[in-house]
């Protein structure tokens, strides 16, 4: 059967104070609403499509043409808010799935069970509740002796002996294509002037339909998020989910609790994680590496065996066995092949660094090109930027350099070079050739086994 979905997303959270649209406040490094693109995308199979109103720009640049958007000027309620996506969806057959977008921990299983509910129900639709002793401002689900919904209220129109009940509406409906677009037009006006998607229930059952309701076991799934505080309840409890898939994959985590890994990440067996790590955006990690105390990894691509103590990188790529730290910095397009070791406070960006190269202390290489088993003095720097321009320096294979040299680019150091302590090297070094002073001059050829 046809699954098509819509999410909710054009409600302004007044609750939670801020000038950015609710789902697009971040959980674990992804907005809001890709959460609940990504869970409903999975059961569909289609394109979702994403009703937006506040912040309706900045939800479309986020999401892309990941989804189709539908807009609602008005925020006129969720049944106002649903409504909206017929003209989208009206040709469609089969089953409509609508979430809401402040509900981002729902998981794609649940969706799921909530569709074969569904489809196993001759009924208009069917709903999910969640039994929690904290109600948390949701609508109260009242179910007939034959186990059927009656109907949801709302908290703020709940009489005090419904507001006890502890079943509630977690704002997930699988509904019958033929019925809903029918039946949205005729959701009464709510007391607070506003159309309510809940009251769809007491429609069908005013029209002699039955509401089904399934319950999930998991009470963490129905973290809705109105407020910061529950923004960082559900943001401890992915980071728990996250942390826990990845243990059970083969992956050591020392203290989850002070491990932020974001759901792209992907993590190799036999790695160790050690505490106050930070995993973000695309990062890939191979086997048996141990990364951290106090790493910051962000959209980097790391081999298997390496070592990374209480670094920060972005947009690199180390190959396998490398080991950096403590407080090394690699930068968009750092590239450590295998074997490289960087020591205390080292800073890389746009530069390859070959197998075996060595650079053990407070070093940095700009828009630089080293071949294998290159030593890097410390205090090496590449004066890669003259005020106006970028400029490239190379290093060839087996060169030595020596503590303090400053390598003004562009400038290339031939296969076997040498530079003396404190050289200012300005021109480019012939091979085998050790230059001193500054600028660095040539002393005299050095043998190749020296
Ligand atoms: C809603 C439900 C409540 C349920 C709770 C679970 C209704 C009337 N109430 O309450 O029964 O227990 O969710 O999370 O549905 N939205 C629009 N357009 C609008 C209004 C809302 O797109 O005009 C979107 C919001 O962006 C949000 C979602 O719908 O993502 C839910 O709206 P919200 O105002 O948060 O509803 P709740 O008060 O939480
Ligand atoms: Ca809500």
């Amino acid at each position: 059967m046809e699954i098509h979905s819509v999410i909710l997303a054009a409600g302004q959270g007044t609750r939670m104070r801020s000038n950015l649209p609710k789902v697009m406040h971040p959980l674990l490094g992804r907005p809001l609403i890709w959460y609940s693109v990504e869970s409903a995308r999975q059961v569909s199979g289609t394109k979702p499509v994403v009703v937006v109103g506040h912040g309706a720009d900045e939800v479309r640049k986020a999401l892309g043409d990941s989804v189709e958007f539908v807009c609602q000027d008005q925020q006129l309620g969720t049944g106002h808010a649903l409504w909206q996506a017929e003209p989208a969806l009206r040709d469609k057959k089969g089953l409509i799935l609508v979430t809401y977008a402040d509900m981002p921990l729902l998981t794609s299983e649940t969706l799921k069970r909530l569709v074969e509910a569904q489809q196993s129900h001759t009924g208009p639709f069917t709903l999910l509740t969640i039994e929690v002793d904290d109600p948390r401002g949701f609508g109260r689900v009242l179910r007939g002796p034959d186990g059927f919904v009656r109907e949801v209220v709302e908290e703020a129109q709940a009489t005090p002996e419904q507001q006890r009940i502890k079943e509630l509406n977690a704002g997930v409906y699988c509904f019958s294509s033929d019925w809903v677009w029918t039946a949205l037009p005729q959701i009464p006006l709510s007391p607070k002037g506003e159309y309510y998607l809940t009251d769809l229930v007491g429609l069908a059952v005013r029209q002699g339909k039955a509401v089904k309701a399934i319950t999930t076991d998991d009470p963490n799934e129905a973290i809705g998020i109105n407020t910061r505080v529950h923004l960082a309840e559900a943001g401890a409890v992915l980071q728990r989910r996250i942390n826990k898939g990845w243990m059970l994959a083969g992956v050591t985590i020392a203290d989850p609790a002070s491990t932020y890994i974001e759901p792209e990440v992907k993590i190799g067996q036999d790695t160790v994680i050690l505490p106050n790590t930070h995993l973000q955006g695309t990062t890939e990690i191979g086997e048996a590496c141990e990364i951290g105390p106090n790493a910051i990894i962000r959209d980097t691509k790391i081999g298997s065996r390496c070592t990374i103590l209480a670094s920060v990188m972005e947009g690199a790529v180390l190959e396998d066995e490398v080991d950096i730290g403590p407080f090394g910095h690699l930068r968009k397009g750092a590239h450590l092949a295998t074997g490289v070791h960087m020591g205390n406070f080292g800073e890389v960006k746009n530069s390859y660094l070959g197998p075996g190269t060595k650079m053990g202390h407070f070093s940095y290489l700009g828009d630089a090109t080293i071949e294998q088993d290159v030593n890097i003095g410390a205090g090496t720097i590449t004066c890669n930027y003259d005020g106006k321009k970028k400029h490239p320096t190379h290093i060839g294979k087996g060169v030595f350099i020596g503590s303090d040299t400053m390598l003004v680019a562009p400038v290339n150091l031939g296969e076997g070079a040498r530079t003396g302590a404190g050289a200012v090297v300005t021109k480019d070094v012939p091979e085998y050739t050790l230059v001193v002073g500054v600028p660095a001059r040539p002393l005299r050829k050095v043998e190749k086994d020296e």
